[in-house]
C-alpha cells in the first residue's frame, strides 16, 4: 500500500509527501456499550488506511481515494462541505481541528486502505484517525491522543450522520502490538491486556453482506438506550441493574426494555470475560461471546440472518466462542476458535455459507497491531 499511494501521490502532486497509517480494529466483547458509559474489549488490527499528504501553503485540500478512483477539492470553512461522502470524513477532521482553536491550512493527499468496507472493522474510524493524527504532526499542533480520537467521533457526530460512540477511533489511536485494550467510556481510564491465549485463534469470517436499512437504526439504538437512562434519572446505562429496569418496565416501550435488558447484560459479560482471561478460562470467554451474539440478535436487534448462521455453524463445530462483532446489521463475526477445532471450523463454515448464500466468507486471522502512527 506505501508504494501504492506515494507513487500515485507523485504522479498526481509530485514529490515530498509524507506518510501515515491508522489500524481498523476488533471488539473482544463489549458491543454498543461505549454510549452508555460501559466497558469494551478493542484491539488495533494489521488492516488500515495508508495516506501520503503533503502541505501546499493554499487554504484548500486536494484529496485522491486510490481505491475508489475519485478526486475531491474543498476549502476548508464550513461552507465547503465536499459531495462524495468518504471526502466528508477528511472535511470533518480538519473542521473538528479547527472548532478546536487548531491552526491548519490546504495539503494534497492520497490515500488508499485494507480493512473491509462495511465488515464492522471501522475502515472510518481508520481514516479519521490518519488524518487527525497526520494533521496534529504536520502543523505541530500538540493535540492529545484522547482528543485526536473525539475529533473523529465528532467528525462522525457532525458530519457523517452518525452517533456513535468512542470505541473504534480510541482503539484506532492506541492500539498496541498483542495487545487488547479494555476501556471504561465513562471514566475514559484503560489498560493494555496482553493477549496470545495459548491454544485458541482469533478469527474473523466475513459475511460479506452489508443491508442497508432504511433510516439510521444505529442510532435509533442510541435514542431508545438515553430514553431509557433518562426514565432511571441516570446520565448512562451503565450502573443500571435489572431490578431498576423491571422497575420501570411499563413506563417504557418493549422495544426500550429489550434494548436496556441487553446493555445491562453486556456490561456484567465484559467484567466476567475479564476476570476469566484473568485466570487463562477462554471457555468462559467463549460463552460469553455466545451470550452476546444472542442478545445483539434477539434484543438489540442488530443481527441479520447470515451472522446468525455462522455463529449457529461454530456452536455446531464446537468453537469456543462465536458472535456478530461491531456495529451489526452485517458484516463479520468475531470467533475464539482452539486450534483442534480450527481447520475443520473454518472448512466448514466455508462450504455451509455458501451452500445457502452463494459465496463464502471471507476469512481474516487476527493480528492484534499497534495504533496511529508516521511511517
Ligand atoms: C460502531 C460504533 C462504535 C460502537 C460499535 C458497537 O462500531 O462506531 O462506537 O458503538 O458500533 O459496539
Amino acid at each position: 500500500m506505501k508504494e501504492k499511494v506515494t507513487s500515485k501521490f507523485e504522479e498526481l502532486y509530485g514529490p515530498g509527501a509524507v506518510l501515515f497509517a491508522s489500524p481498523g480494529r476488533i471488539n473482544l466483547i463489549g458491543e454498543h456499550t461505549d454510549y452508555n458509559g460501559g466497558f469494551v474489549f478493542p484491539g488495533a488490527v494489521d488492516r488500515g488506511i495508508v495516506a501520503a499528504i503533503r502541505l501546499n501553503g493554499t487554504d484548500r485540500v486536494r484529496a485522491h481515494a486510490l481505491d475508489l478512483g475519485q478526486t475531491a477539492e474543498f476549502g476548508l470553512s464550513e461552507a465547503d462541505k465536499p459531495a462524495q461522502s468518504w471526502a466528508c470524513y477528511l472535511f470533518g477532521v480538519c473542521r473538528e481541528i479547527q472548532k478546536r482553536g487548531g491552526k491548519i491550512g490546504g495539503f494534497d493527499t492520497v490515500f488508499a486502505g485494507d480493512v473491509p468496507l462495511g465488515a464492522g472493522m471501522s475502515s472510518s474510524a481508520a481514516l479519521e484517525s490518519t488524518y487527525a493524527y497526520a494533521l496534529d504532526d504536520l502543523f505541530s499542533l500538540g493535540i492529545d491522543k484522547f482528543e485526536l480520537a473525539r475529533i473523529g467521533q465528532a467528525t462522525e457526530h457532525n458530519y457523517c450522520g452518525v452517533n456513535c460512540g468512542i470505541m473504534d477511533q480510541f482503539a484506532s489511536v492506541f492500539g498496541k502490538k498483542g495487545c487488547l485494550m479494555r476501556l471504561d467510556c465513562r471514566s475514559m481510564e484503560f489498560e493494555y491486556f496482553p493477549f496470545d491465549p495459548e491454544g485458541y485463534k482469533l478469527v474473523l469470517l466475513d459475511s460479506r453482506v452489508k443491508h442497508e436499512l432504511v433510516g439510521s437504526p444505529y442510532n435509533d439504538r442510541r435514542a431508545s438506550c438515553e430514553r431509557v437512562a433518562k426514565m432511571l434519572g441516570q446520565e448512562f446505562l451503565r450502573g443500571a441493574t435489572m431490578e431498576q429496569l423491571d422497575a420501570i418496565k411499563d413506563k417504557i416501550s418493549e422495544e426500550d426494555y429489550k434494548r436496556a435488558r441487553y446493555v445491562i447484560g453486556e456490561e456484567r459479560r465484559v467484567l466476567d470475560v475479564c476476570a476469566a482471561l484473568e485466570k487463562g478460562d477462554y471457555e468462559t470467554v467463549g460463552k460469553r461471546m455466545y451470550e452476546t451474539h444472542w442478545g445483539m440478535s434477539r434484543d438489540y436487534e442488530v443481527s441479520c440472518e447470515e451472522l446468525d448462521f455462522l455463529v449457529g455453524v461454530a456452536e455446531e463445530c464446537g468453537v469456543a466462542g462465536s458472535r456478530i462483532m461491531g456495529g451489526g446489521f452485517g458484516g463479520c463475526t468475531i470467533n475464539l476458535v482452539r486450534d483442534d477445532v480450527y481447520d475443520r471450523f473454518i472448512a466448514t463454515a466455508k462450504e455451509k455459507f455458501a451452500a445457502r448464500y452463494g459465496h463464502e466468507p471471507a476469512v481474516y486471522e487476527v493480528v492484534i497491531s499497534d495504533g496511529s502512527r508516521r511511517l
